[in-house]
Order: C-alpha cells, then sequence, then structure tokens
C-alpha cells in the first residue's frame, strides 16, 4: 500500500483525519483495521527500530493518539532481523498500539529475512510460531482489558479535554460528543478495569495532569 511521510500539518489533529493531505491508502487501511478483530504487524528491523515504512505509518495514524478509536481490536507484534530483533523496535509499535487504545496480544522476535533459507526458518519457527497463535486466538475471544498505563492515559487526556482544551477544536469536540468527559467514564469502552485500577488510575491520572498542565 501507499503510505506517504506526514508533513506535519497537524490537519488530523485540527481538522479530522480526512483532511490529511496525503493522498494514499492510509485511511483505508484505517477502516480496514477497525472492520477486524485481530491484526498482525509485521516487518524487518532497520538500525535497531521499526522501518521506515511502518514508522510513517506509525506517524500517519497519530490522531489516533488523540482520538483512539481502536479499543475493541488486538494485534500481535513479529518482527524480522539479521540478529535478533531489538526490543526497542517491539516498543515503538507497542506504544503506538497501546496509545490507540489497542490490546497486544504477543510478540515475536524472529531471525530471518527474504535471502533466508525456507527450510531453516520453517523448521526453526513453524512450531513456535503455532504455538503463538495458539495462544492469541485463545486470548483474542476475551474482552479487551485496558492496562493501567491505558487508565491513567485516558484520566490525564480527560483531565485535559475538561479543563485546558479549546472547545472549538475538533478533539475536543470527539471527546464530548463521545461521552469520553463525563465522570463515570474511566476509558474509552465499558472494560474499564476493577474499582480498585479505576481508583488508582483517576488519581494518578489527575495528579500527573496537574502538573503538565500547569
Ligand atoms: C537498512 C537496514 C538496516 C538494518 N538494521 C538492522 C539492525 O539494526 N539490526 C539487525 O539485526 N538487522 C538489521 N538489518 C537486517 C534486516 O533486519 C534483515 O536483513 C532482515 O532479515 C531483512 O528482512 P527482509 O529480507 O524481510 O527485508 C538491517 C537491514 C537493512 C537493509
Amino acid at each position: 500500500m501507499k503510505i506517504d511521510v506526514c508533513l506535519g500539518c497537524r490537519k488530523c489533529f485540527d481538522e479530522g483525519e480526512s483532511a490529511c493531505p496525503g493522498k494514499d491508502d492510509v485511511i483505508e487501511l484505517y477502516n480496514k483495521i477497525r472492520s477486524e478483530d485481530l491484526i498482525i504487524i509485521g516487518g524487518p528491523v532497520y538500525v535497531e527500530d521499526v522501518n521506515g515504512i511502518l514508522k510513517n505509518w506509525i506517524d500517519r495514524m497519530a490522531f489516533n493518539c488523540h482520538r483512539p478509536e481502536l479499543f475493541n481490536q488486538k494485534a500481535y507484534v513479529v518482527l524480522n532481523s539479521g540478529s535478533g530483533a531489538s526490543w526497542h523496535a517491539v516498543k515503538t509499535i507497542e506504544r503506538a498500539l497501546m496509545s490507540w487504545g489497542m490490546t497486544v496480544l504477543g510478540r515475536r522476535k524472529l531471525v530471518l529475512g527474504a535471502h533466508s533459507d525456507a527450510g531453516l526458518v520453517n523448521e526453526k519457527y513453524r512450531e513456535l510460531l503455532k504455538t503463538d497463535m495458539e495462544k492469541v486466538i485463545k486470548k483474542a475471544n476475551n474482552k479487551n482489558k485496558p492496562t493501567l498505563l491505558q487508565l491513567i492515559t485516558f484520566s490525564i487526556q480527560q483531565c485535559y479535554y475538561k479543563n485546558k482544551a479549546d472547545k472549538q477544536t475538533y478533539d475536543y469536540k470527539y471527546w464530548k460528543n463521545k461521552g469520553f468527559l463525563e465522570d463515570r467514564n474511566y476509558y474509552f469502552s465499558q472494560a474499564d478495569g476493577n474499582t480498585f485500577t479505576r481508583i488508582i488510575s483517576r488519581m494518578t491520572g489527575k495528579i500527573i495532569a496537574k502538573v503538565l498542565l500547569k
């Protein structure tokens, strides 16, 4: 698919993702992901991080950090490299997915590439990946449960939009119209943790927001 670089115009933040001047496949891909339960994200590691195409895609999806829509979607991350893909690259992807609301059900680093011997690769990874997939599919049937970090991030964003945000912005209207500014909401979805994690995340979020939004 065609994925251009982000130009940094911020139109996706201020006017909505459809105002992006990039006329490529990003929105089509986004809509496709929204219609799926589980996605597998993969690609080669370049210089200890995700490759440029993957990073371009992550950048172009940045509007989702402000207006997460993927809190019902789950992901499995699989990276390949010449010598054992770095956790740094895995983290780059995971951080992005989690800020979009997604739940990462598994991750795997593989030493392989287009020039690897297919037979050897099969021998080395077939069973491993099969086991991974069995585990992922089992977990995929469960309802998404946000992590404490996701709950805290929601709480910080909620404080921001309630107290500081310009009420005319596209982001503010999204949070308001979706009901996310109401106190009864602790996360974007109803699967929002037990009472203890709710209280802890809201308290922590409020404290962090107070410091950050001074
Ligand atoms: C520009 C570039 C940077 C790379 N950087 C790394 C790296 O930092 N660490 C690593 O283990 N392999 C690195 N590699 C190796 C690739 O990850 C490896 O060859 C991988 O198997 C390529 O997969 P592909 O054949 O599916 O494209 C790099 C390769 C390229 C072309």
